[in-house]
């Protein structure tokens, strides 16, 4: 494998002279390799990290990314290979020496105490005494600090942490491990459940640590993130390493390519519309104080409409209502015509609406048994109605198409999902909503932690299913994937759908809707989708 040149450090002046000094290597792996019965997980990969950089770890689902970094982080054994840290040799599985050595984690599963409040989970374990007593002042400067540096409100100190949403959850992680003062920060899809304004936010504070020489490991599957953060990044398929290079130095696309080991197939095409059907899913007047108001539209069968909103939009309100979990107090939703009340989740699911909620990391699969069986819990209340027994052999039959499909690496339908890699286990409880063919399905943020290839699949199930007759609904703050799943977008602002869009709209009209007149603040990030969406127009 060649050599990467060096690479310019935060302060980009390191340009033009042969003469530039490379940074310090902080971290050195060499020919790590892991299995998990079955499945070789690494196959001998070599990874450094340099003081001041940001490189990414990019890969497709299962491809051993988080594997890596729990071998780094201590919490995995490797069975070969070395991990050295400023030139000393770490022993494997255990965290504590890896904390110690410098190396601060946050996971891609939060593992936060949720009974404990967000001051109590930074300090937990190594609270700060003075003599005997635990310094408590001093620790809330300190949580007070770090909670600023993430945008994060003050007040969340006292707050349980099972009671605040999983972005900012996440970022509690974050804060935690930024408490460690590490020399080596590993994030591992820290954006996946975040929202636009807050990567943001965690961008100007990883670049902030970059400039004081961190090193920062960032894993993602939102590759336009890549060219606003990352300096150098590594491609992992099927557990080898298949690249590394600066990230000046190659296209996003390279990069798809490389992960996939193949030139991806375009974006699925369109389908048809049967013009005069009746709505299959009618909301009109529909509001939730403070939340939105007044949002009316239909969704017909066989049509996809997808709701794109900005954060604080109101998408996410909204979606929870169609879900019962926070109705809407003013309104009416009618299923097939006939008008539906939904107070509650069950409520919701005795309608016949199939939904996929967001937040699937905390609820929606039942981590120990099999895809088999998450596959088909969806429907098994059908069948016990009906009386009639599990099919074993049909739920595997099912399983088996599913994992070929939408491309779930395990070994077999009989895997247990916790030994699934995190974006595998979110097209297991995607799966499970696709194989009910239900005549009305609603989706929140459908390919979330998702690799691109799989993404793509996922996108022509939506669209196979919509073919045969399903309302789909999909609630995304992926523009990119509003654009290429939905016949028409409604744009909600403030609450309110405040413009629509049929197919072939442009990222920059819905943009501009979503954004306002009023705020002309352009995101770094869709600079960059807006560069990348030109980057796979093309292709
Ligand atoms: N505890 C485990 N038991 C058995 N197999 C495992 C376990 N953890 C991971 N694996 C397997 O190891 C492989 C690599 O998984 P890993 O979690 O490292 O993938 P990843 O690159 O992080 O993917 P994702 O993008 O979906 O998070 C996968 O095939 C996964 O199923
Ligand atoms: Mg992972």
């Amino acid at each position: 494998m060649a050599t990467s040149p060096p690479v310019a450090t935060g302060s980009g002046n390191a340009q033009g002279g042969e003469a530039v000094t490379e940074p310090e290597t902080l971290l050195r792996l060499t020919g790590i390799r892991k299995r998990y019965g079955g499945v070789q997980a690494l196959r001998g990969v070599d990874f450094d990290v340099r003081s001041g950089e940001v490189h990414a770890l990019v890969g497709e689902n299962g491809a051993g990314k988080s594997t890596l970094i729990k071998i780094i982080s201590g919490a995995e054994t490797a069975d070969q290979g070395t991990v050295e840290m400023d030139g000393q040799r770490l022993g494997g599985g255990n965290t504590s020496a890896a904390l110690d050595a410098g190396i601060a984690t946050v996971y891609q599963e939060p593992q936060l105490f949720g009974e404990l409040s967000v001051a109590e989970n930074i300090f937990i374990g190594r609270e700060l005494t003075k003599g005997v007593l635990v310094d408590r002042a001093t620790q809330r400067a300190k949580v007070d600090e770090l909670l600023d540096r993430l945008g994060l409100d003050r007040t969340l100190a006292d707050v349980r942490v099972a009671d605040i949403p999983v972005g900012e959850q996440q970022l509690v992680s974050i804060a935690k491990a930024f408490s460690h003062d590490p020399k080596i920060l590993i994030l591992d899809e820290p954006s996946a459940i975040l929202t636009d304004r807050e990567i943001d936010t965690l961008f100007e504070v990883v670049k902030g640590l970059r400039e004081h020489g961190v090193g920062i490991i960032y894993i993602s599957h939102r590759l336009d993130e890549l060219s606003v953060i990352a300096d150098r990044v590594t491609v992992l398929r099927d557990g080898e390493k298949v690249a590394a290079h600066p990230m000046r130095e190659v296209t996003i696309r390279k990069i798809v390519e490389l992960m996939v080991g193949h030139v991806p197939g375009g974006p699925p095409a369109g389908h048809t519309l049967a013009a005069d059907a009746e709505p299959a899913l009618e909301v009109s007047g529909l509001g939730r104080r403070g939340r939105f108001q007044d949002v009316s539209f239909a969704v017909r069968p066989s049509e996809v409409v997808a709701v794109y909103g900005l954060i604080g939009s109101g998408t996410g309100p909204l979606a929870r209502a169609l879900y019962g979990i926070d109705p809407a107090d003013t309104g009416t939703i009618k299923l097939n015509g006939e008008p539906v009340s939904l107070p509650t989740p069950q409520a919701a699911a005795r309608t016949g609406i199939a939904l996929l909620p967001g937040n699937r990391k905390a609820q929606g699969v039942f981590a120990i048994k099999s895809i088999a069986f998450n596959i088909s819990v969806a429907h098994l209340h059908l069948l016990r109605k009906l009386r009639i027994w599990v099919d074993r052999r049909r739920e595997q039959e099912v399983a088996t198409d599913f994992i070929k499909r939408i491309a779930i690496k395990a070994p077999g339908p009989q895997t247990p999902v916790n030994a699934l890699s995190g974006g595998n286990q979110q097209k297991v409880v995607l799966a499970r909503q696709l194989v009910e063919r239900p005549g009305v399905l609603v989706l929140e943020e459908p390919t979330q932690g998702v690799d691109v290839g799989a993404k793509e699949e996922i996108h022509k199930q939506i669209l196979a299913l919509a073919d045969q007759g399903t309302a789909v609904l999909v609630v995304s703050s992926d523009l990119l994937e509003v654009l290429e799943l939905a016949d028409r977008v409604l744009v909600v602002r403030a609450g309110s759908i405040v413009a629509e869009f049929g197919r072939g709209a442009s990222q920059a009209d819905v943009l501009a809707a979503a954004a306002g007149d009023d705020s002309g603040e352009a995101h770094v990030l869709d600079a960059a989708r807006a560069a990348v969406a030109q980057e796979v127009e093309t292709r």
